[in-house]
């Protein structure tokens, strides 16, 4: 591989080959209604499918109606919504990238305003809903509302509302899923010593705050196909001022991971706390994803504040990301690898171009 061709080598996962290390992370449109998506993802899905990433994941996807973190969030616990997805599934595919889907639940920041409607949790429930979380704590700031502590039926019931939210993501045509352990959304939330204040065996200890996640984990595993990448986002650092300790607990969870049959990280921060202090800046997740990938032994994807092509393609270089998640420079731009692979200064062929554009650029060459 060469140093500038890294960002567009090919990458394979399972029987997975994506054309190249670009990513599109899952990123909230905020226009379903009742969980339903419609032509809005349709479109917005397919024009990134065509646009040139390897691989496009649909935004975080309820497996319950509680679990949206906004009334206009897309779901997946019924047959209808499914059938939606499976439209959005084949519109990435026919552009050539693989199609992936985050399923999630939103836990103590569900019931919220979209972004531009505030981003502040629905206090009035007939509008909004009561949220479910490990314990009864809330995240605080502008999602002051606090949840009720689940009891051991309510947590068996989302590991299996995960469950058949897997199976329907599989019947639907994806073929790369994302469970959200990650932003402060439930399964974080049994995770982090912000959220989790339970006594039981989902709680205390890192063996009793790991318990949901791996248990989720392996219940997904079983129905989704061996074949196929299964894969987390997780929050491995919450920059509180514990950074050492929570990234520690986090290897070592991420190592239970890959034993218990994940294929890939994608590595975030926790978001389970208003107190924190984020270094925000150009790439600044890739050196601790780099840990991760040395430490876990696990391939690794990550984004955050990466959008420049030469940035991106040393990510892949060094050997800090396997994937590259680049968000919303793909928002701005849905073309943005094409442009990428023109400030790389690469061949037509390392940008693996679809055939009638690639036909119609050498004929205008004439
Ligand atoms: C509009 C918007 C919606 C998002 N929705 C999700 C989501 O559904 N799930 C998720 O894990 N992250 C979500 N994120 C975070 C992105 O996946 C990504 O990590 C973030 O935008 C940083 O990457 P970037 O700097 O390349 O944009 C969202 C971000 C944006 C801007």
């Amino acid at each position: 591989m060469t140093e500038t061709g890294a960002l567009f080598s090919p990458f394979q996962l399972k029987d997975v080959t994506l054309r190249n290390r670009i990513a599109i992370p899952p990123m909230c449109q905020y226009r379903a209604t009742d969980g339903m998506v419609n032509e809005w993802h349709e479109v917005h899905y397919t024009s990134l499918g065509r646009g040139g990433a390897g691989l496009v994941i649909v935004e975080a996807t309820a497996v319950s109606p509680e679990g949206r973190i906004t009334p206009h969030c897309a779901g997946i616990w019924n047959d209808e919504q499914a059938a939606a997805l499976a439209k959005v599934a084949k519109g990435i595919k026919a552009g050539g990238a693989v199609p992936g889907i985050q399923i999630a639940h939103a836990g103590r920041k569900a019931s919220a305003n979209i972004p531009w409607e505030g981003d502040d949790h629905i206090m009035d429930n007939s509008r909004g809903w009561e949220t479910i979380a490990p314990s009864a704590v809330a995240f605080g700031a502008n999602l002051p509302k606090v949840p009720k502590a689940m009891s051991i039926e309510e947590i068996n019931r989302v590991k299996n509302d995960f469950v058949n939210a897997a199976r329907r993501a599989r019947d639907a045509g994806f073929e790369w899923l994302e469970l959200h352990f990650a932003h402060g959304y439930l399964a974080q939330s049994f995770f982090s010593v912000h959220a989790n204040q339970r006594t039981d065996q989902y709680g205390g200890d890192f063996a009793g705050r790991s318990r949901f996640l791996l248990e989720t984990l392996a219940a997904v595993r079983e129905v989704w196909p061996e074949n196929l990448p299964l894969t987390a986002r997780f929050g491995v650092i919450e920059y509180d001022g514990r950074d050492e300790e929570t990234l520690a607990e986090s290897i070592e969870l991420i190592k239970l991971f890959r034993n218990n049959g994940l294929d890939m990280v994608n590595v975030s921060v926790g978001f389970s706390t208003p107190n924190a202090t984020i270094p925000w800046g150009s790439a600044f997740l890739a050196p601790v994803a780099q840990r991760v990938r040395q430490e876990a032994n696990l391939p690794v994807a990550s984004s955050w504040g990466i959008d420049d092509p030469v940035v991106a393609n040393k990510t892949v270089a060094d050997g800090q990301l396997d994937l590259v998640m680049i968000g919303r420079a793909h928002l701005a731009n849905p073309n943005w690898p094409y442009q990428a692979a023109q400030a790389l200064k690469l061949d037509r062929p390392a940008w693996v171009l679809p055939a009638p554009y690639a036909h119609w650029l050498e004929r205008y060459k004439r």
